[in-house]
């Protein structure tokens, strides 16, 4: 009888042989096209350790981790992102979206020499996390917040192209915001940031 080969489950982090690590000149490194991608093709698949909310929130609290790199898949399920996963950059003007759990793809065609952006605002769920941005795109929003912070117009055009992780969608359905207009962070969420302000300042 054949024995069964075991094969250890683990992340690894595959690099698209369409992609170059280069230095950006304004915000560190980034990925680069080395040939052009045409639109719709999957770039990269965001791979990491699996980890809960309470974990992320651990690690980034005793400074292992910073919290851009564990990234949101599920309503309290993060990815503690690998190497070439943390080299993405932001732009508000992105170039390529995040589509199922971790699929991101691009929106147009990339040429060669572009460097990929996604979005960062649209991984996000409603906190408080906040980045200044220089993108220096025409529509820049200067200051990025969570999803809840992207402009309509934009968000609906994520939506029609199904730039948007399956559980974003559920979240957005879920959003729901005070007579000012402001969101109503979840329990969860602000119990994360009351933990989270002890080791850096986010203000509520
Ligand atoms: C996941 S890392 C991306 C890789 C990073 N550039 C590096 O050299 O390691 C995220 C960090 O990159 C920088 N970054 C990415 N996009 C940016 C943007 N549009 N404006 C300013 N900083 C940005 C910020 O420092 C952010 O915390
Ligand atoms: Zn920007």
């Amino acid at each position: 009888m054949a024995s069964k080969i075991r094969i250890k489950k683990q992340s690894f982090s595959w690099i698209n042989p369409k992609l170059e690590i280069r230095n950006t000149g304004k915000y560190g490194k980034g990925f680069f096209a080395t040939e052009n991608i045409k639109k719709g093709e999957i770039i990269h698949i965001f791979k990491g350790e699996k980890i809960s909310l309470k974990e992320g929130l651990k690690r980034v609290l005793s400074g292992k981790e910073n919290i851009d790199d564990i990234f949101q898949i599920g309503k309290k399920t993060y990815i503690d992102l690998d190497y070439s996963s943390r080299i993405f950059n932001h732009s508000c003007d992105p170039n390529a979206g995040i589509r199922k759990k971790d699929e991101m793809f691009a929106l147009e065609n990339i040429k060669k020499g572009e460097e990929v952006v996604y979005d960062y605002s649209a991984t996000v769920a409603p906190t408080k996390w906040s980045m200044k941005c220089k993108c220096g795109s025409k529509n820049c929003r200067k200051i990025l917040g969570d999803i809840s912070t992207i402009p309509q117009n934009q968000l609906k055009k994520y939506r029609s192209v199904g730039s948007l992780q399956n559980y974003m969608v559920d979240v957005l359905k879920k959003i729901r915001r005070d007579r000012k207009g402001n969101v109503i962070l979840p329990e969860y969420e602000l119990a994360a940031i009351k933990k989270l302000n002890q080791k850096v300042k986010i203000k509520i």
